[in-house]
C-alpha cells in the first residue's frame, strides 16, 4: 500500500459516496484532504471520522470561488497542496427524450466546468517543486 504522509488532496464530493471513500483511503494512507461537497452533515460525519486529517468545505464544485477557497484552505490548514481528485459530477440519469437543457448544463457545469476550476486553482500550488502523488 502506498505511503502517502506528507500528502495534501482535495477531493471533490469527498463527504460521501465514491468521493467519500477515497477520502477515508487517502486519509488511512496518511494524506491529508480538503472535501468539497455541498452535503454539510455528510461533510461534518467525514471530519468527525479523522478531525486531524480531514478538512471539509461546504460548496459547489461548478463556482470558481469555491475552487479557489479549497486550495487556499489546503494551503492555510495542511501547509500544500500535492493533488486534487475531480471525483463530483452531478448528472440526472434519464432516457434520453426526456433530457432537458437544464439536465444537460448541470452535468456539464459540474463535470467539466468543475474539473477546469479546480485545475486552474491548483496549479499554481501544484507545480511548486515537491514530490506530487
Ligand atoms: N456510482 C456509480 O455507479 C458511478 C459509476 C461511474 C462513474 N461514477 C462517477 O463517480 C463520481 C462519484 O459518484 P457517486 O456515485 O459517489 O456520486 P454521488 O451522487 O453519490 O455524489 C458524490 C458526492 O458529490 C457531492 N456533489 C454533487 N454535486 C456537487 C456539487 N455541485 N458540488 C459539490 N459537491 C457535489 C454529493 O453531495 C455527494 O456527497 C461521479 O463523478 C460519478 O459520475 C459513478
Amino acid at each position: 500500500m502506498k505511503n502517502l504522509e506528507g500528502k495534501t488532496v482535495i477531493v471533490t464530493g469527498g463527504a460521501a459516496g465514491i468521493g467519500g471513500a477515497i477520502t477515508t483511503e487517502l486519509t488511512e494512507r496518511g494524506a491529508y484532504v480538503v472535501a468539497v461537497d455541498l452535503n454539510d452533515d455528510a461533510g461534518k460525519e467525514k471530519v468527525a471520522t479523522n478531525p486531524e486529517k480531514i478538512a471539509f468545505l461546504k460548496g459547489d464544485i461548478s463556482k470558481e470561488s469555491v475552487a479557489n477557497e479549497a486550495v487556499a484552505l489546503a494551503v492555510s490548514k495542511f501547509g500544500k497542496l500535492t493533488s486534487v481528485v475531480n471525483n463530483a459530477h452531478a448528472s440526472r440519469q434519464k432516457p434520453l427524450m426526456e433530457l432537458t437543457d437544464e439536465d444537460w448544463a448541470l452535468s456539464m457545469e459540474t463535470g467539466l466546468k468543475g474539473t477546469l476550476h479546480f485545475m486552474k486553482a491548483a496549479y499554481p500550488e501544484l507545480k511548486k517543486p515537491k514530490d506530487l502523488l
